[in-house]
């Protein structure tokens, strides 16, 4: 059966990866962004790539109230949907969100409260279908807090906390949930930081997630190695972790 899969964040370059990965063996497709002519411009290469149908959908995440009309709209549209992407999300300025709290919720509301309102009809529409997988992106920066990037990375564990109790629920009704943690990957997002040998491309990172999201499980780090950084990372006594320049 032809796959249909649901991206949030669609614009997103490591959301474009995986979705070029899925168009080129012919799925259909939903793409939800706040951009239309970045949207209009990723369906149309998705559908030279061999999709089979793409849709747009236009959503600023932010904007909870219009989350149910969307989502409904979406599942309407294809009956339901094998494979969900949670992909959006900002990197907010750390010293701006130590200087005011306003801008310290403006991303969590941004890389947590949407996430986890998209979460919840999501999980509830593939809990009812009995069948599907759900993945989004959270971060290794949500496992520990860092001086450097703590309000990005407490959203992230508010997600990666939320998918785990979502993935538990809905092991019940064999719909997988899996929680995507890419090290350092060369996007717009991070255009401004200087790259070095742990960073990976969206096409690597994209290969790794296609992969999960046919038969993973759990937390998926990608590349591999960030699993065992993060091991190192954990383990570091709290005492001397805080005299480190992370
Ligand atoms: N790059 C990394 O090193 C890295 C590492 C770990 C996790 N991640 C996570 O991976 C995900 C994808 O990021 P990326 O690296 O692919 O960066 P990206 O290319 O900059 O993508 C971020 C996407 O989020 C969208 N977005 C932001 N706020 C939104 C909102 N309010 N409503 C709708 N869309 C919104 C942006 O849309 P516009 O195009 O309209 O701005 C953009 O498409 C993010 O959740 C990020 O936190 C990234």
């Amino acid at each position: 059966m032809t796959e249909r899969l649901l991206i949030i964040g669609a614009t997103s370059a490591i959301a474009h990866a995986l979705a070029r990965r899925r168009a080129a063996r012919g799925a259909r497709l939903v793409l939800v962004g706040r951009n239309e002519a970045a949207l209009a411009a990723h369906a149309d290469d998705l559908r030279v790539r061999g999709a089979a149908e793409v849709r747009t959908a236009l959503l600023d995440a932010d904007d909870t109230p219009r989350h149910a009309e969307v989502i409904d709209a979406a599942f309407a549209a294809f009956g339901g949907f094998d494979a969900v992407l949670i992909a959006h999300g900002v990197l907010p300025d750390q010293p701006a969100c130590e200087a005011s709290a306003a801008a310290a919720l403006a991303s969590f509301d941004t890389n947590a409260r949407s996430v986890l309102a998209l979460l919840t009809p999501i999980a509830n529409r593939l809990e009812r279908q009995r069948s599907g997988v759900i993945a989004v992106l959270s971060s290794p920066a949500g496992e520990r807090g860092r001086a450097s990037n703590y309000v990005y990375g407490a959203a992230k564990a508010a997600v990666a906390v939320f998918a785990s109790g979502l993935r538990q629920r809905l092991a019940r009704s064999g719909v997988r949930v899996l929680t995507l943690s890419p090290g350092f990957v060369d996007t717009p997002m991070t255009a401004a930081f200087p790259k070095g040998a742990l960073w990976a491309t969206p096409e690597r990172v994209a290969a790794d997630i296609d992969a999960a999201m046919r038969g993973g499980f759990g937390t998926v780090y990608t590349p591999w190695f960030w699993r065992w950084i993060m091991l190192l990372i954990r383990s570091i006594p709290e005492r001397l972790f805080v005299r480190m320049k992370l």
